[in-house]
């Protein structure tokens, strides 16, 4: 079944969980499109009541209340967070990674920049895992794919996405069903936390928050696109989608977290935006889970080694799941 919603950027179809036939027309039609990807990213955005919808409720306390110094600098020990993102179905790396997180002192919340979904073999047990152990998570371009489009994905991408689409499909519980579906389409995709809101979380970039990609290169080759990210965050952000850790200054500049010697200190008067990696197909060469802790002051990167020959065996099991996304992991690319 495809319901059309009107009103909006043009033919945006809205699937309930069905590949048709007219959904994978769409993306032909739309896949030659440059500018698609933003409209994507602003439409959602809309639906989410413009800014992606600020904390409130449970999401405020969830994240504690920083106390802001007068010169900005954030004080008081007490808060720290865990940010994981780019989860993409690999419930292996998701179970250890949320082992670590449960070993450290103090942590308060956990947030998730999206792509809980997408590529992995294990989508439907990644999503009860996050409804169950994060305060809140984004919407990611996997997560969008597989429940709206998928939006401008290669041809193994988009395989991955009907397939995973299909597994949620697959659940015989109505209830069930609903309550993965409802969580799923009803993800933010911008959410501003921390003492003053100074902290924009999105799954991209904070200028087309589900589908642009901050590259490393970016801070030398395309100062014009990172002074535009730069001019939508007000103090600090926190991104995922490159699936490469480390932190964009507003110089412009990037330390991956090798060189910052796994801590980054905020600084007076500087921007900057966070990577946070990615826990289940990190892309920058090392194989183990990253993610990140936050608390006043700084991030501090962490990776986690896990057993990825399950994980890998299960991708090839599944025919519409490209023997490529089991070697991938185990090269870190
Ligand atoms: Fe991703």
């Amino acid at each position: 079944m495809v319901e059309m919603v009107s009103g909006c950027y043009g033919r945006m179809g809205m699937i309930h969980l069905r590949s048709e036939p007219q959904v994978e027309c769409f993306t032909r039609w739309w896949g030659w499109w440059p500018g698609w990807c933003y409209y994507v990213d602003e439409w959602v955005n809309e639906r989410r009541g413009g800014d992606g919808g600020k904390l409130h409720g449970r999401d405020a306390c969830a994240v504690g209340y920083w106390k802001v110094s007068g010169d900005g600098v954030l004080e008081n020990g007490s808060v720290r967070i865990a940010i994981i993102s780019d989860i993409h179905g690999n419930m292996v790396a998701l179970n250890a990674v949320l082992t670590e997180i449960d070993r450290e002192e103090g942590i308060e919340g956990i947030i998730c920049l999206g792509d809980i979904i997408g590529y992995g073999p294990d989508p439907i047990d990644c999503v009860d895992t996050v409804i169950e152990r994060c305060d809140w998570s984004l919407m990611g371009n996997h997560d969008f794919g597989v429940v709206y489009e998928p939006t401008n994905f290669n041809p193994g991408a988009a395989a991955a996405a009907f397939w995973t689409r299909a597994q949620f499909e697959a659940e015989g519980d109505m209830a069930l069903r609903k309550k993965r579906l409802d969580f799923l389409m009803g993800l933010r995709v911008r959410v501003k936390f921390g003492p003053d809101d100074s902290f924009l979380a999105v799954h991209g970039s904070p200028r087309r928050p589900i589908n642009e990609y901050i590259f490393p290169d970016d801070a030398i080759n395309a100062s014009l696109k990172i002074q535009q990210i730069f001019e939508r965050v007000d103090r600090f952000a926190v991104v995922g989608h490159s699936h490469v850790p480390g932190v964009f200054t507003d110089e412009p500049d990037f330390y991956d977290p090798i060189e910052l010697k796994e801590h980054f200190t905020f600084q007076e008067g500087e921007k900057c935006i966070i990577n946070v990696g990615s826990v289940g197909q990190p892309r920058d060469g090392d194989p183990r889970a990253s993610y990140v802790i936050l608390e006043d002051g700084g991030v501090t990167f962490k990776r986690v080694g896990y057993e990825i020959d399950p994980v890998a065996e299960k991708i090839r099991a599944v025919p519409e799941l490209n023997d490529w996304l089991a070697d991938r992991l185990y090269e870190g690319r």
